[in-house]
Parts: structure tokens; sequence; C-alpha cells
């Protein structure tokens, strides 16, 4: 008899983004002729950068001729994209990190997902809420927790992220083994400080415990005292994997293309004390599972880096950030508290009521859609989440219909 895991029964319900959009699509059917606008999931809406057009032109080019057609590529990503990503995202912010401690991916949902793969049932594990819904989902399919109990699942340390601590939690006093943190924030656009990541790295140093930063929305930091990297943290090479992605850096949303920074000395510890090389680890998992991101693919995020990428796709990150302030100032005109959108492309906003009714509000009266904080997690109650990736005719559309309805 095939028998099923049945961890998957513990999960709440379906997945937030999927969720959200039955409850559109089932507006839309209702009403064919409504204008819906989209700042619900963090979907990019630019298209692709022409350096990175240029490049990925040319490598079709290349695999259509017979002299320069390549096929399996090395699982871990190509040689000219992981050097760039070292020196160009890492040692020129001074951190010591290796192209061969850099693995390419096809996205940072699946690599968050997947390394906790590499670790016991019975970690123990703290996630922050309100929470990028993957971390939490992937664990309980793991049965690294019990059942759900009014929205918490059992065995779960959760992080609680609220205005009294800035949306930045603090280490716990007790002893936890796995923990996620991202900044800056999804869902909360929040950043945290040099100091802030300090605490962590020392705190999970102590307890021989292991961060997995999410860096995926990195690019969107403008205040040059915020840190991108854990890694710009003295001792986070010894207490940290990191996570980023071109999806929001580039517009790869459609593309796929990521990468996960594992440190050549990082250790995790088998039951008897000896260590265990999570390098290694993570390479076997990726060349046993993992064929590679395809080369033309490679090609464009590594245009990313050239002079021209760069300068175009932080045009469009300055893009999605002036639409964030306009979604920013529009809410807080209207008498709502706000964080995030100034290091961040998502808008927190406390609504001060029921954030699923909020929700259904600004889809049925203004057919606006938005995330509702509550699916992130129990703290994000009370807050709905508004991303800044349309386009800027959208945002500013969105915001009248916004005004409009909250003010009739
Ligand atoms: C989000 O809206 O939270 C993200 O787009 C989801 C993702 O990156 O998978």
């Amino acid at each position: 008899m095939i028998l099923a895991n049945e961890n998957f029964g513990k999960l709440q319900a379906s997945y937030l983004f999927s969720e959200i959009a039955k409850r559109v699509n089932a507006y839309q059917t209702a009403n064919p002729d409504a204008s819906v606008i989209r700042l619900g999931i963090g979907d990019v809406t630019l298209p692709l950068a022409p350096a990175c057009v240029a490049a990925m032109h040319q490598a079709v080019d290349e695999m259509a001729d017979e002299k320069t057609f390549r096929g399996y590529g090395p699982e871990q990503g190509y040689a000219f994209l992981r050097e760039v990503i070292a020196e160009s995202d890492y040692r020129a912010r001074g951190c010591n990190i290796s192209p061969s401690e850099i693995f390419v991916s096809d996205g940072s949902k699946c690599d968050c997902a997947n390394i906790q793969e590499l670790f016991s049932e019975e970690l123990r594990v703290a996630i922050p809420d309100p929470v990028y819904p993957v971390y939490v989902d992937t664990n309980v399919m793991a049965g690294r927790t019990g059942e759900a109990v009014n929205g918490r699942y059992a065995g779960l340390h959760y992080l609680e992220s609220t205005a009294a601590n800035g949306f930045v939690p603090p280490p716990p006093a007790e002893a936890v083994d796995l923990i996620y943190l991202c900044f800056p924030n999804n869902p909360t656009g929040a950043t945290a400080t040099g100091k802030q990541l300090r605490a962590w790295v020392d705190y999970a140093k102590a307890n021989k415990a292991l961060i997995l930063f999410d860096a995926a929305y990195e690019a969107f930091i403008r205040d040059p005292e915020i840190p991108h990297s854990i890694y710009e943290i003295e001792g986070a090479r010894d207490c940290a994997i990191e996570f980023r992605s071109f999806s929001k850096r580039a517009g790869f949303t459609g593309i796929r293309c990521a990468f996960t920074v594992v440190p050549e000395g990082l250790k995790a510890y088998r039951r008897d004390g000896t260590e265990v090389c999570l390098h290694q680890m993570w390479n076997r998992r990726h060349t046993t599972k993992f064929n590679g991101v395809s080369y033309p693919v490679q090609r464009a995020a590594a245009a990313v880096y050239t002079p021209e990428g760069l300068s175009q796709t932080n045009a469009q990150i300055d893009y999605y950030l002036e639409n964030a302030k306009i979604i920013r100032e529009g809410m807080q005109a209207l008498g709502y508290t706000c964080v995030g959108g100034d290091n961040s492309p998502y808008i927190w906003v406390n609504v001060r009521e029921d954030s699923w009714a909020f929700f259904d509000r600004l889809l049925h009266e203004a057919q606006i859609v938005t995330t509702p904080g509550a699916g992130f997690g129990s703290c994000g109650e009370g807050y709905i989440r508004i991303s800044a990736f349309n386009n800027r005719e959208k945002v500013i559309e969105a915001m009248g219909r916004i005004k409009a309805a909250l003010t009739r």
C-alpha cells in the first residue's frame, strides 16, 4: 500500500498566493468587466533590461551553432557567473566569499524550501511571524511540527515581529537550532541594522545554531547604513547560509535564476557531536537533484553585473521604489501607519481591522488586489501588504481608487 506523507494533512489551507488567486479569479469571473489592479504577489512587471536581453540572444545564437553549442553545464553554475557574483555582491562589500561557495539555482523559493533536507527532523526551528509562508510550510511537510492550533504549528518557535520591536525580532531567551531571517523583510518591508544582525550572529554561534538568511530583496536597500548581506557581520561565515535571487533584482521571476551561498567551513553536527560539512552536503544534494540553470539564463544573469546591466536594473528598482513611495504616502495620507517601502518593494499597512475582510473590501469596492497580513502569520492580523511591482499609471490609479473606496 502506498502510504502518504501525512504531514501534508497538517497544512492549514492552500498556499497563500494560490488562495488569493482563487478569490481574485472568482471575483473576475463574476465581474468580467471589472479592471482589477494587482498589488498582491510580488511579481515584476517591467520588461527585462536590454543588457540581459542582448546577452540571452547571444547565448541562444551560441546554442544554435555546433561549434559553440553546450549541453549540461556544471550543476553549481558556470564559473563566469559564480565569479562575478563573488566579486560584485560579496568581495566588493568586504565579504570573504569565494565562487566555489556559490550555488546557482532556478529560484530562492526552491532553495529555501530544499535546504531543510540537510537537517534532522528534530531541530528546534525559529520562524518569524509574519513570514514568507514557504519557510513554515516546508517544515510542516518535513514533519518538524505538530498540528496547527489557532494558526500556529506546535513545535515551531515563533519570533514575533511587531510594531513594538520595529518588526525586527531579537534572538529568543531559549536555545533554537535553525533560524529563518529575511531582510529587507517579506512581508513587512522592515530592514535590520548591523547591530541587530550582530545579535543574531552572536546568538547562533553561542548555540551552535544556523541562520538561513533570505536576502532576496537586498537590491532595494538604499540606506548606506543597512547591511546587504549577513556576511557583512563578522563571524557569519561560521553560522549562516544566504539566499539571493535575480527575480526582484533584475525582473527574472519568469526567467528563473537565483543563488545560495554555503561557506566552506560551515558545520552541522551528528548526534555524537562530530562535525559534518554543510557545503559538501549541499553540493551532494545539488548535484544529485539538479542539473543546472540554462546557459542563456546564466548569461543574462551575468549581464546584470555589467555597467549597462547595473545601470538599467538599478533604474528599474528606483522605479519600483518610487511606486512604493506613492503607495506609502497615499496610505499615510488616509491615516494608516505604514512600514517598508523605502528600502523594500513592500508596504506593510496597519489597517486596524480583520485583514482578510479589508482585502475583500479593497477587491470588491476598488478592484485592487493586496495581500492580507494574516496570510503571513497571526502577527499579520490587522495588516495588509501592498506590493510596488506594477506600472506607475496603475499604481496611481490604484491609490485613487483606494482613497475613493475608503473615504466613501
Ligand atoms: C511574494 O509576493 O511574497 C513573492 O513574490 C513570492 C515569491 O517570491 O515566491
